[in-house]
């Protein structure tokens, strides 16, 4: 039937573009969660310079044996901060490889609670970790950071007033699983307003904040995409000015067997 082709390379080439914008826009959003990781970084190591500036000066102005003692500890502090972050930072950069590797969810997050630190006492946001011993995954980390800045940053945005951010870590029952809980005390989401957080560019937020984060609405389907294709699982619950609860899930690697003899 010589009518049915051009039909079927209409559909064919439609939906390839279709598949190139979606790979465009992920391009985007990633842009976008790697400029949020950035901001946050540069304005770390600004706060941490001028604490060394400050304790310098302090330093030279008061030659008291006292006053300089506290000075270079102050000084070795924050520098030791710095050094801790610039590792993560490079750990990061170093891991841009596509494939995923067996990773701890565990470390990956206390990775981006370091970032993230001063940014949430900022923001007076008290993070209340409770991390137990949890198998590995197969993960992508820089893709995982990614969906943790996302979350973390959505938590932080919804108590404008601070609060209480509980992240939780631990093994299923079955330990098949690792889960991931990320709760806060803000805003909540509307009922009718759930189905739609996770598609692209549905945002509530006026745009950036003041430190440039939020108010694409590309955050959450990135996650969403980014959670898939490691074959986990999102849920989210929320309550209207209560707050919202992220859980997530990731199917645990087997435990390694020791080699045989
Ligand atoms: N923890 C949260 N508390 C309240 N609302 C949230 C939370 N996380 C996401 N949302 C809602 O979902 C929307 C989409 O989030 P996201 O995709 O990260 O985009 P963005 O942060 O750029 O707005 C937000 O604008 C907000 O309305
Ligand atoms: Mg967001």
């Amino acid at each position: 039937m010589p009518s049915e082709k051009p039909w079927e390379t209409e559909r064919a080439e439609l939906l390839e573009k279709i598949r190139h914008l979606e790979e465009r826009l992920e391009q985007v959003a990633q842009l976008t969660a790697v400029g949020e990781l950035a901001s946050t970084t540069t304005h770390e190591f600004n706060n941490i310079l001028t604490t060394v500036l400050n304790y310098a000066k302090m330093g030279i102005r008061h030659q008291d044996k006292e006053t300089r003692d506290k000075a270079f500890t102050k000084i070795y502090d924050a520098s030791t901060r710095a050094a801790k972050i610039t590792a993560t930072v490079l750990g990061l950069a170093r891991n841009r490889k596509p494939g995923f590797e067996p990773t701890d969810l565990v470390s990956i997050t206390e990775d981006v609670l370091l970032l993230l630190d001063r940014e949430m006492n900022k923001y007076r946001i008290c993070v209340e970790r409770d991390f137990r011993p949890v198998p590995e995954i197969s993960a992508n980390a820089n893709q995982i950071e990614q969906v943790l800045v996302n979350l973390l940053i959505n938590a932080r945005q919804a108590m404008p007033e601070g609060g209480r951010l509980i992240l939780k870590i631990a093994p299923d029952p079955t330990g098949q699983t690792v889960e991931m809980l990320i709760r806060d005390f803000g805003t909540g989401i509307p009922a009718d307003k759930l189905p739609k957080i996770f598609d692209s560019f549905y945002t509530t937020k006026k745009g950036p904040d003041e430190s440039g984060k939020g108010g694409t609405g590309l955050g959450l389907s990135l996650c969403k995409r980014i959670i898939e294709r490691h074959h986990g699982k999102v849920r989210v619950e929320s309550s209207l000015g209560k707050g919202t609860a992220f859980t997530l899930r990731f199917p645990a690697l087997p435990a390694q067997e020791p080699p045989r003899e």
